[in-house]
């Protein structure tokens, strides 16, 4: 408590004990906090305690607190089913389910149970707090208090002050949240406030690409986590949430902003309604071994070990085209998994750098004890360049890794179809460009494919392995084995604008920047807001600061031209940005300022 904080808040009342409200519970009673839970049956109370138990059951286990420390925060907690035993709360947080009715009862009958100083808080996810404020006689003490979940573990706390809260109240559950190592971060009474608002459209894009099946559940699940480090995919995030609390979110942003990219995907509906609810009834977008487990058990739709992609087609030699960033990269990978590598430049002094920044790399890891001087030269002998295409008449699949410019990247293909034996696989490794049109300029389209490396190649796991509507089914087949032979994890998806990663990534960073832009929350509060409260390795400004905005704004302009969508629409700003050279890190300012550092 400091001079500025007036009130003292020592008995802490939690309405609803589901998904958040146990956790909520758990995260008051961990610092030392009288707390009332209140349920509105004995099922539900018991869901709460079981909540509760399995919780601090397993911080006991991982050892992160004693049984006694357990068992003394289990008794700090006094579960009900009658609100009247709120009336000694100092403060009472609401986390009932995501509904306008059911928490302005809930505000409504509070006015006669606690006292006429108590602070009222929600934590809903997406509704108007001033209008659930308003069915309280005292609206100046209501705020938004959103913890993110699972709420004992997200730092980040969204405070939302809506006109008329009471400036006491605001500093005194900012103090509060501080004193629970929480970082709260105030924002205005608008649909989503700022993580949400972020997360959903995101979130909702993925459900409308596997409910239109361009790629599988577990495919787009992984690419975000290995193409972007999320520490879980979206689908799986989803079912976290809660379908029926994520469909309620949707809805209410769609209601206030009419954004048709926040509309729910009709799937999450059809979940809802079936009781497919995600974790807390165990199956949503995957099943559960039980209610509230986090454990994923194979389905219907889970692949079998049938399934397993195989090679096809006998690899031997890879040819590489290409020696920038991304060409050295797959070389290093291909090399490092014991194939054969040939790859090709435009000139003896190119293709010597491919085996310097290869023999770098391989110096970096042999000083970390990472490798061995047999293991760098083992690899280096596997690997061979030449200055003439015509070289990789031998290869079984090449890789082409050249300028992302349409007319270069089909003239090579071009050449290729030439000089290639019958059978070889062609593969691009581009990024936003069509690959059927690469595949049209040979007389093999069946064997032309996207492989979709990430920088840096030889670090990031994941290839997206893009198929055309000419790509045969085992050329796909054996791009997804080989990807795995090399380490890496492959997800298939179609001949598409971004693909998965970047079609779910750049929309989601282009309306940080139109929040941004709008004046609802600065740079600052919006990565702090994403890496707090949704556990992201980097803030999407941070981000667009290290990929370069000129970069970003190409992908989003081609992702607008493709699919048409307003909300795809490139933001002003970033624009801006552009024009004046603000391009990020590589030219010293983008949206921060990085040249005194
Ligand atoms: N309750 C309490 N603690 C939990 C927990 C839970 N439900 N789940 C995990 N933890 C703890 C674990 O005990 C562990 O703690 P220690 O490090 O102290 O041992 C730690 O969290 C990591 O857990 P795990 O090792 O089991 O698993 P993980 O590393 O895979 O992390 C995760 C799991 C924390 C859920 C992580 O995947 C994550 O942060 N995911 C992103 C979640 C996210 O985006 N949340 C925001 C959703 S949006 C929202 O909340 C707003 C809204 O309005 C909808
Ligand atoms: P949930 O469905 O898991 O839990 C809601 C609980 O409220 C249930 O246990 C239900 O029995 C109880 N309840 C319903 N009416 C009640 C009443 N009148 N009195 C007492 N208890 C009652 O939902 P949840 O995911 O915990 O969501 C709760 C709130 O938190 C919602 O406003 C939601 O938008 C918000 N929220 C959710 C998340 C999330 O990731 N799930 C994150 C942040 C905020």
């Amino acid at each position: 408590m400091t001079e500025t904080a007036t009130r003292e808040f020592t008995t802490v009342g939690v309405i609803g004990l589901g998904t958040m409200g146990a956790g909520i519970a758990e995260v008051f009673a961990r610092n030392g906090f009288a707390v009332i839970g209140v349920e509105q049956n004995d099922v539900g109370l018991e869901r709460g305690r079981q909540h509760l138990e399995h919780s601090t059951g397993r911080a006991v286990k991982r050892e992160k607190m004693t049984r006694e420390q357990a068992d003394e925060l289990l008794g700090r907690i006094t579960l009900t089913t009658d609100m009247q035993d709120l009336a000694g709360a100092d403060l009472v947080v609401e986390a009932v389910v995501e509904s306008l009715e059911v928490k302005k009862s809930i505000f409504r009958a509070l006015d006669d149970i606690v006292r006429p100083d108590a602070v009222l808080a929600t934590n809903t996810s997406s509704l108007s707090v001033t209008e659930i404020s308003t069915a309280n006689a005292k609206p100046g003490r209501v705020v938004g208090v959103h913890f993110f979940n699972p709420a004992p573990v997200q730092n980040l706390v969204e405070i939302i002050r809506t006109v008329v809260t009471e400036p006491d109240v605001l500093a005194d559950v900012q103090e509060l949240l501080r004193s629970l190592g929480k970082n709260p971060v105030v924002c205005g009474d608008k649909a989503g406030f700022i993580a949400n608002t972020l997360l959903f459209g995101y979130l909702n894009h993925a459900v409308a690409m596997y409910e239109g099946k361009y790629a599988s559940r577990e495919d787009i699940d992984a690419a975000m986590r290995f193409g972007c480090g999320y520490p879980m995919g979206p689908l799986a995030l989803l079912d976290l949430i809660g379908l029926d609390t994520a469909y309620e979110i949707l809805d209410t942003m769609y209601k206030q902003g009419r954004d048709r990219l926040h509309a729910p995907a009709p799937i999450l509906k059809q979940y809802v309604t079936a009781g497919l609810l995600g974790r807390k009834s165990g199956r949503g977008f995957y099943t559960y071994e039980a209610p509230d487990s986090p454990v994923v058990v194979a389905d219907a739709q889970t692949p079998s070990a049938d399934d397993k992609p195989r090679l096809r087609h006998d690899i031997k030699l890879v040819g590489v085209v290409g020696t920038g960033t991304m060409a050295s990269g797959i070389v290093e990978v291909f090399a490092k998994a014991g194939y054969d590598v040939l790859f090709t430049g435009r000139g003896q002094d190119k293709v010597d750098g491919v085996v310097a920044t290869i023999t770098k790399n391989f110096d970096k890891q042999i000083q970390r004890g990472r490798a061995t001087e047999e293991q760098k030269s083992e690899v280096l002998g596997r690997v061979r360049g030449t200055t003439s295409l015509d070289d990789l008449k031998d290869v079984d699949i090449v890789v082409e890794a050249i300028a992302e410019d349409l007319a270069i990247k089909t003239t090579l293909f071009e050449n290729l179809d030439e000089i290639c034996k019958p059978g070889a696989i062609l593969a691009t490794t581009t990024s936003s460009l069509p690959i059927i049109s690469m595949a049209k300029v040979t007389k093999r389209p069946q064997d032309v494919i996207g492989m979709h490396f990430f920088n840096p190649a030889a670090i990031m796991k994941l290839v997206e392995v893009v198929s055309t509507v000419a790509t045969d089914e085992a050329v796909t087949e054996t791009v997804l084995a080989l990807c795995d032979e090399v380490g890496k994890v492959a997800v298939k998806c179609g001949d598409r604008s971004g693909f998965i990663v970047n079609a779910l990534l750049f929309p989601y960073l282009n309306d940080a920047v139109k929040m941004l832009e709008a004046h609802y929350a600065t740079a600052d509060d919006i990565d702090t807001a994403m890496k707090q409260g949704c556990a992201l390795p980097m803030g999407p400004f941070e981000l667009l600061d290290v990929v370069g905005n000129d970069v970003s704004l190409a992908i989003q302009r081609e992702l607008y031209l493709e699919f048409r969508e307003p909300g795809f629409a490139p933001a002003p700003l970033l624009e801006h940005l552009v024009t004046a050279g603000y391009l990020g890190r590589k030219t010293g300012r983008g949206f921060r300022d990085y040249s005194a550092r």
